[in-house]
């Protein structure tokens, strides 16, 4: 298989394997326990915060560990207190995120979806009057897009937003890693992450709160990460954690170079008369996302046909209910050529040789499709 789905996940990198499996057995002990064991887990847990926090640049007391991005996400627009009552986001937005909107909305809570232009990005005027209007809580805009790896402009919306008493969440779940992040130019309050999109372990995440914010638990019990998460910590996951930010912060220049990786595939499609084209071109994207519509090919059939390529038709976490992505018809793409549409996620271990070949496959599968429905 040529994996080239790792914006939905990305394989544990040897080095945080090897991180983590003495905290399964030989060094087992619960984080909270008073004894030897325990101190010793626990200052593991201390290390892990460090590393991701250097990655964030913040402090290691903004952190809270979570089981991914999703509870993150969760603990950061349900646990807020705030005395303005609006939230706002964006209609691109992550599942995890949208679908807390809708629960705000379903009690009561005046909520505005900001819409997207064509290349993917919220109008910053749109937002500026949602803020003038007064009464917002909180504004959620992800960093990175997981479909399109389209990159909203988060310190001027900081700058927008905090011309208010309102507060900023960021789903930086794809740009940690990909990109430098940075809470403070960012301007963010709040910023979601998660292990596994970042060469570490699955039910892993954090979120970054700023200090001063005020969050109520959403997880009560033994009082774990200051009261605003209990649960006895995933000491392996955490340990596994911090390795993978050290990891990607050492890699980010690899990263960064991603993207002549995605110009070898385009070329190669367009070498071998795919006609295509790429979501979102001028904007600016993470490196190692594309999303590409081949024009009169359905993309699920594409795939069907390129078994050897793993690629994605839409985010992995709804990529099973078969619908046009939301992301897509939210830039005023068509159903019908939302349909045609493909990702392409890249990682530190892609190789251009993998990068030809898969081109390759793709190119014969839009051929084949194209004479199958001709
Ligand atoms: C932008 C974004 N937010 C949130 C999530 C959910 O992350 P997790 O799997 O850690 O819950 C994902 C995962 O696909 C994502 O891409």
């Amino acid at each position: 298989m040529i994996y080239l789905d790792y914006n939905a996940t990305t394989p544990v990198t040897p080095s945080v394997l090897e991180a983590m499996l003495p905290w399964f057995s030989e060094t087992f002990f619960n984080a909270a326990s008073a004894h030897q064991g325990g101190r010793r887990a626990s200052h593991a847990v201390d290390v892990a915060r460090d590393q991701i926090s250097s990655l964030l640049h913040c402090r290691a007391g903004e952190l809270v560990f979570t089981s991914g991005a999703t509870e993150a996400n969760n603990l950061a627009l349900k646990g807020l207190r705030s005395g303005a009552s609006r939230m706002v986001t964006v209609a691109t937005e992550h599942k995890a995120v949208l679908d807390v909107a809708t629960y705000w909305s379903e009690r009561g809570r005046p909520v505005t979806i900001l819409s997207v232009s064509r290349d993917g990005l919220i109008d910053l005027d749109e937002l500026a009057e949602v803020i003038a209007v007064g009464d917002v809580g909180v504004v959620s805009v992800m960093l990175a897009n997981n479909e399109t790896g389209v990159i909203q402009d988060l310190a001027r919306i900081s700058e927008i937003i905090h011309q208010s008493d309102a507060l900023l969440h960021c789903d930086a779940t794809q740009a940690v890693g990909k990109m430098k992040v940075d809470v403070d130019e960012l301007g963010v309050d709040l910023l979601s992450l998660s292990a596994h999109k970042l060469y570490g372990p699955k039910g892993v995440g954090a979120l970054f709160v700023r200090r001063g914010v005020e969050l109520g638990t959403q997880m009560h019990g033994g009082g774990h990460e200051n009261g605003m998460r209990s649960g006895t910590l995933n000491v392996p996951g955490i340990v596994g954690f911090g390795a993978a930010a050290e990891y990607v912060g050492a890699h980010l220049e690899n990263s960064m170079k991603l993207t002549d990786l995605l110009d070898e595939f385009t070329s190669h499609l367009a070498a071998c008369g795919v006609d295509f084209d790429v979501v979102a071109a001028g904007t600016p994207k993470l490196p190692n996302t594309i999303n590409i519509r081949f024009i009169g090919a359905d993309g699920e059939a594409v795939m069907v046909n390129a078994p050897k390529v793993a690629m994605s038709s839409g985010s992995a976490c709804t990529a099973r209910i078969p619908e046009p992505s939301h992301v897509l018809t939210a830039m005023g793409l068509s159903h019908a050529e939302a349909e045609e549409c493909l990702r392409i996620s890249c990682g530190i271990p892609t190789t251009v040789v993998e990068m030809r070949e898969a081109a390759a496959l793709v190119a014969q599968a839009v051929t084949r499709v194209k004479e199958l429905t001709s």
